[in-house]
């Protein structure tokens, strides 16, 4: 199997099997970070550009190390002190780093579909960093690939999303991920940051609830959202301290979810508002590990992406890591 596209702009026009086969694809590359030497060469010459228009710790730095990794080389604009100031257009951008001849464009922007008008207008791969309140689509499969590894399974979990869904782009991609692998997704928050729309945009696998016990009861999950105030416009509840309150995960909340619930979060997290230290830090966490796996899905995703316009992976990922046995090409 290959992938069929040129970029990776989202989960929502992917097939639950491609969604699979990233996933299963990042296994090997995983196996590789308890090695002393963690580099292979599928990637050697090949030039990763991250184009990043919004802030990021670990987007950027987890696919500056999935690319380094694979070999290629990591060309990092800095947008706040380049010809962007000046009033350069994105695609004038991206052409001038094409004209480089770099291969894949790694983009962050702060624009819902900008990704989209980039990967039309360039031959290089695009991979979407993150795009307004649209998708996160990395994120999303990094957080398959966790929740995976932890529970053995999809189908069938029980999986609350908690909190600022409205601004939430990994929310976005969560559910489209999780609803294709037979998950169900409890969407809770205050009702001005759940849109409406949602209750149907998913189909039937998706339920809303104002009422944090309603969500966390029975749930295989908690995933924490962060609380984004800097997209919003207006006040959409009354005050922290109350937000704290009502939908902040805390031990007591936690209790109310299955005994071996996990703890998700994407990160950067607002502690003591939409996340307590005790829980974030507690025995169900797993945001570290979330982290760690966003490298090996990153390079996961770069490697099939460059397989892609060639008609096939450069090898198969096992015989790269030599993490399982070789079969297949191996030129
Ligand atoms: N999860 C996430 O996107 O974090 P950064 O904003 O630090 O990249």
């Amino acid at each position: 199997m290959k992938l069929k596209h040129k970029d990776l702009l989202g989960l929502a026009h992917l097939a639950p099997e491609e969604i699979d086969f990233m996933l299963h694809t990042a296994v090997p590359f995983k196996k590789l970070f308890t090695r002393s030497i963690k580099k292979v060469p599928p990637l050697r010459g090949k030039t990763v550009a991250m184009l990043f228009y919004e802030p990021s710790t670990r987007t950027r730095t987890s696919f500056e190390l999935a690319a380094a990794r694979l070999s290629a080389d990591v060309l990092s604009l800095a947008v706040s002190s380049s010809s962007v100031q000046k009033g350069e257009t994105l695609m004038d951008t991206a052409r001038n780093l094409e004209a480089m001849k770099i291969d894949f464009i790694v983009l962050r922007h702060s624009v819902s579909g900008a990704p989209e008008l980039l990967a039309r207008g360039v031959r290089a791969h695009v991979v979407n960093a993150g795009d307004g309140n649209h998708e996160h689509p990395t994120q999303g499969l990094l957080d398959l690939f966790t929740i995976r590894e932890k529970k053995k399974k999809i189908q069938g979990l029980q999986v609350a999303i908690i909190g600022d869904i409205l601004h939430s782009r990994v929310a976005r991609s969560n559910i489209w991920g999780l609803t294709k692998l037979g998950a169900r997704v409890r969407l809770c928050g205050p009702a001005t940051l759940i849109p409406a729309e949602m209750k149907t945009a998913f189909g039937n696998n998706v339920d809303v609830t104002y009422n944090m016990k309603d969500a966390l009861d029975g749930a295989d999950v908690a995933y924490v959202l962060r609380l984004q105030l800097e997209r919003q416009q207006e006040n959409l509840f009354p005050s922290l301290r109350e937000y704290h309150d009502f939908y902040g995960l805390d031990a007591k909340k936690l209790s109310w979810a299955k005994k071996d619930c996990l703890v998700m979060h994407p990160g950067p997290m607002n502690r003591g508002v939409e996340i307590d230290s005790s829980v974030a830090d507690g025995p169900q966490s797993v945001i570290l590990d979330q982290v760690t796996n966003g490298i090996a899905v990153r390079m996961a995703v770069l490697y099939l992406l460059a397989g892609s316009s060639e008609g096939a992976p450069p090898r198969a990922a096992r015989n790269i890591t030599g993490s399982e046995s070789s079969s297949g090409r191996t030129g």
